[in-house]
């Protein structure tokens, strides 16, 4: 796909309407990834979900939102909500399905890009938080998805990962080779927080913080140039200048969504505006002159990317 810029909207509420897409088309994004369609609502088979045992890899609290939804009602919304999106705004619409197995509905990816879709993210997260299956298992659900979707559809399909896999290249080259067409590197969490006034759990932030670039970051950089594959980096970009490290890592675009609510959409501008002058600065005419320059494989030295332990660098600090 070619965009008017390598910053992305991310699956978020900011894309769940045409009118929340319009905004950001508006605000200068280069694409958008509308809000996730979850996958049991597609699939009308909660119950078969569960029968098959897969209420083991869902949080309890999701199973139950899923069962609320009125599912037909999903389905043809997020239909719509494509078709809509795609007559108000005149940049690239990446549909996203959040979706835990492979099974029932693929049929799906079809309708989507039938509404005219120019993309699909498969926002797929199983967690293995109940121990009886080995990762090799657990990557071959990913695998599986990326086979029955691929086969449905002409359009390019992302894959959405989390960061809490053994080996993130083994995965990476493993969906490379199903045709998966971009990966999308790493999706963020919901995830507990305690109270220890009243002993109980609580909600953990929603948003993330702008240090956590640097974990795309790492990956962006040791897996550029080894897959055909795009990368999209998302998670904790709240500047121009983290976007413009993850570019020169090697991410082919850059997902925003937290700094998008901290701030307004219109931050987006002045993330472009700030990307073009520093491009300017550094006399750089195009994204592609500079992307992956300070990716591992284009480095001189590449063991100062899989450092790990802090070493003497921790040295003054106790
Ligand atoms: C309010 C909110 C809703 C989100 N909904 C989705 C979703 O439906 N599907 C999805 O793949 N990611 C969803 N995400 C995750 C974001 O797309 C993104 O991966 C994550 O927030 C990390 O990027 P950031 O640091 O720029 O926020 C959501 C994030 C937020 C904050």
């Amino acid at each position: 796909m070619a965009l008017r810029s390598p910053l992305v909207v991310g699956s978020s509420g900011l894309t769940r309407t045409a009118e929340g897409v319009r905004r950001c088309a508006e605000a200068g994004a280069g694409a958008v990834v509308l809000k996730s369609i979850f996958e049991e609502a597609i699939a009308h088979e909660v119950q078969a979900a569960l029968d098959a045992g897969m209420d083991s890899f869902v949080h309890p609290e999701a199973m139950d939102y899923v069962k609320s939804l009125s599912r037909d009602n999903e389905v043809g919304n997020y239909l719509r909500l494509i078709a809509d999106a795609k007559k108000g705004a005149d940049i690239p619409v990446v549909a996203s399905v959040h979706c835990v197995s492979a099974s029932a509905w693929p049929d799906f990816a079809k309708q989507v890009q039938d509404a005219g879709a120019d993309a699909l993210e498969l926002n797929a997260f199983v967690l293995p938080a109940d121990g009886t299956r080995d990762s090799a298992a657990i990557e071959k659900v990913y695998l599986d998805m990326a086979a029955a979707v691929r086969e449905k559809v002409r359009i390019p399909v992302a894959m959405k990962l989390s960061c809490h896999l053994t080996s993130i290249p083994h995965t990476a080259m493993a969906l490379d080779r199903a045709g998966i067409r971009s990966l999308t590197l790493f999706n963020r969490f919901f995830v507990n927080d305690i109270d220890i006034e009243k002993l109980a759990l609580k909600r953990g932030g929603f948003l993330s913080s702008p240090e956590e670039y640097l974990l795309p970051m790492r990956w962006m950089s040791l897996l550029h140039g080894r897959l055909s594959c795009d990368l999209a980096a998302s998670t904790g970009v709240h500047s121009a200048s983290s976007a413009i490290k993850l570019l020169l890592a090697g991410a082919t675009v850059v997902q925003v969504v937290s700094a998008l609510y901290r701030n307004e959409l219109s931050f987006l501008s002045t993330m472009n505006a700030e990307l073009a002058a520093w491009m300017d600065r550094q006399q750089l005419a195009t994204i592609e002159a500079f992307r992956g320059h300070l990716s591992q494989k284009a480095s001189g030295n590449p063991a100062a990317f899989e450092r790990v332990q802090f070493m003497k660098f921790s040295v003054g600090m106790e």
